[in-house]
Formats: structure tokens, sequence, C-alpha cells
């Protein structure tokens, strides 16, 4: 089994946190660790596990061998994008490259960006999946929602496991970010889970899918593996071919109009901690419920979240606030309100 790491979006809802240069998966969230650290780190244990392929944006790449080497991870295949071409590009030029060097492997597809609380069913969820996978199906994780948000691809799947895989399920719909009326509509029927964004499949069951529902990304992603270069521990794949790719997600592209899609439940802790409201969910708290990471002083302050990157933060009688500090820029926000930083961040962007 090998490990592919996506580690290629920019997460702006973290922002002031999340930047161009150094985006959500590179940060420390939750612990000490970077989210592409903890991504790695709860691998730990698991049998049968190949050096990881990490894909990222080449801008990110220092970065990225840097944190590998504090984990002491020296046998990890970096592949470079020269530019973004969303999820399914980036996991088929993994599984091209794992195809060189392996019989036909199955790839854990994980997000670098994600938190998990509970290793252990994380772990035995992936071992479920592993039979699936070797099977011949497209496994997805599936989580039990909790809101109609519409980030998210929803799954729903027959009542019965598949037969002779335990705790399988076959997909019958996929619906990659329903609009609101119809996610809510998917909450309220309890027929549908949360698609958690991790998959597992066999590397030419995954091409044979894409081969059949997006054949250019396919034929632009063997073009560019084939004319990588090796720089450094880089594998560097060649930007022209690259970029002829068709940019989609995977869910776009193949889970929502593919038949051979299993699911299997994950009730894990998982957060993919897309908002600093969600980030706050996910941390550990004092006794008057506030998430506080850095230098941080409270006086009568309740279920924030205060972040002091430089200075020293002082915080007097708010409650439900979103608080960053950071060297250039300091958020302060409503956290019912925090979904708004995607406005600030779109006007930050159109200043150039
Ligand atoms: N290498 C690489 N290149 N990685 C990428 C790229 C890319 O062009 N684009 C995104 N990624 C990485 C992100 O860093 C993240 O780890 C993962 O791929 C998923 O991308 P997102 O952009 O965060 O996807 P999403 O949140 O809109 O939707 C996906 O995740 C949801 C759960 O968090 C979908 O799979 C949804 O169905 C799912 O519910
Ligand atoms: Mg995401």
């Amino acid at each position: 089994m090998i490990p592919v790491i996506l580690s290629g979006g920019s997460g702006t809802r973290l922002w002031p946190l999340s930047r161009a240069k150094k985006p959500k998966q590179f940060l420390s969230l939750v612990n000490e660790k970077s989210m592409l650290q903890n991504t790695l780190l709860r691998l730990k244990g698991i049998e049968h596990l190949a050096p990881p392929i990490v894909v990222c944006n080449e801008d990110h790449r220092f970065m990225v061998a840097e944190q590998l080497r504090e984990l002491a991870i020296n046998d990890a295949c970096i592949m470079l994008e020269p530019v973004g071409r969303n999820t399914a590009p980036a996991i088929a030029i993994a599984a091209i490259q794992a195809l060189q060097t392996h019989q036909d492997p199955v790839l854990l597809v994980l997000a670098a960006d994600h938190v998990i609380q509970d290793i252990p069913a994380f772990q035995q969820a992936v071992a479920e999946a592993d039979i699936a996978a070797e099977a011949g199906k497209l496994v997805t994780f599936g989580v039990v929602p909790v809101t109609a948000h519409t980030g998210y691809g929803y799954i729903r799947r027959s009542k019965q496991s598949v037969a002779s895989m335990a705790n399988t399920f076959q997909v019958t719909e996929f619906k990659e970010k329903p609009d609101k009326s119809t996610a809510e509509h998917y909450l309220t029927s309890g027929d549908y889970c949360w698609n958690s964004g991790m998959f597992m499949f066999k590397a030419s069951t995954l091409l044979a899918e894409l081969e059949r529902f997006a054949p250019e990304v396919v034929h632009a992603c063997r073009m560019a593996v084939t004319a990588a270069a090796q720089d450094l521990d880089f594998v560097r794949v060649d930007k022209d071919a690259f970029s002829a790719s068709p940019a989609d997600s995977l869910d776009y592209a193949v889970l929502e109009k593919s038949d051979n899609t299993v699911m299997v439940p994950l009730n894990a802790g998982w957060s993919d901690v897309g908002s600093y409201d969600a980030l706050w969910d996910v941390m550990a708290k004092d006794a008057q419920g506030n998430a506080c990471r850095g230098d941080v002083m409270l006086e009568s302050t309740r279920n924030s979240y205060i972040n002091a990157e430089e200075k020293l933060v002082a915080v007097i009688g708010l409650d439900n606030v979103i608080v960053v500090e950071t060297k250039d820029a300091v958020l302060v926000a409503d956290k019912n309100d925090i979904q708004q930083v995607k406005s600030i961040v779109q006007r930050l962007q159109s200043y150039g």
C-alpha cells in the first residue's frame, strides 16, 4: 500500500494563518506538528506500507522536504506540479508514478490538511477499505453528517454490506458540493454520509476509471510523468504536458459518474478543519471553552479561538470570537460570521 498525500491546496478560509506561500497543510494548527506531518504520523503501525508519494506545488517543495526530514522520512517521492490542476490530475500522476516501481499497488489517497482524532478507528477503516481496493473497487470513507455543509461530497449507499466485505457498502449516489436545499434534504433523510475526501484503490483501477470518464486527464498525466525530470529528491512533472490537463477534482471527474464505488464508514473524529470554528471544535479548550495558541491573556472571555503569532494578545469580556494575530495581519471576528473571511480574502486577491 502506498500513501499518496495531496498537499496542493490553498486553504484560504484560514486566512491570515494560511497564505499562498504557506497554506494550511504546512501549519501547526492543533499540536506542534504540521497538518502534513500529522497525516503521515497517523499511518504509523499500518502493515505493508511503502514510502509515501507527496504531491505538491513546486513552490512548496522545500517546505515539504523539510517537514518530511523532521519526521526522519528520507524515502518519500515528492512529485512537483508546475500548476494546480485539482485532485484528479494530482492523483493520476501519483498512480502513474507508482506503477513504475510497484506491481499495481493499492493507493491510500489522503488530504494533507485533515484532523483525525481516533487513529485506531482510522486504521481499522483503512484495513477494511484495503480488501475492497484489492478487489478492484474505488473506496470512499463516509462520515456521518452533522450539518448541511455545501462544501462536501455526499454519499448514498446500500443498506446491506457488499458480499464478503465487512462494513463496506455499495455507493448508489455520489453528489459533490450540492446546493443548500439539496444538502438539507440529504441531511434530514438520514440516508447520506459526507465524503471525507480520502480514497483507496489500486493504481490500475483509478487509471481505468479516469480513462473512462476523463481520458484527457490520463493522457496529459502520462505524458507529464514520462517526460518528468528527477531534480534532487523531487520528481518534477513536465510543465507543458501537465498544464494541458483539464482541471477537475476526482469527485466531479469520477466519483459522481462511476458505479464501481463503495463506502467504508469512518467514525474517527474526522474534520477537514475548513474554518476557524471547525478548528476551535477539534482543539483542546480551557474551562471557559477557549482554545488558545501563543502568548494569550484572557479575562471574562468564553468559547473563543485566540491565536497570537507575534505579540501578546489580551481579550476581555468577549464570547464566541475568533482573534488571529500574525506578523502582517490581524483578524477579529464573531465566530458565527467566520465564513465571511472568504470575502476578505477575495477582496485582498482583487488588490493583487
Ligand atoms: N497536489 C495537489 N494538487 N493537491 C491538491 C490540489 C492540487 O491541485 N487541489 C487540492 N489538493 C489537495 C488539498 O490540499 C486537500 O488536501 C485535498 O487535495 C482536497 O482538496 P480540497 O480543495 O480541500 O477539496 P474540497 O475540500 O473542496 O473537497 C474534497 O474534500 C471534502 C472533504 O474535506 C472533496 O473530496 C469532497 O467530496 C469532500 O467532502
Ligand atoms: Mg478541503
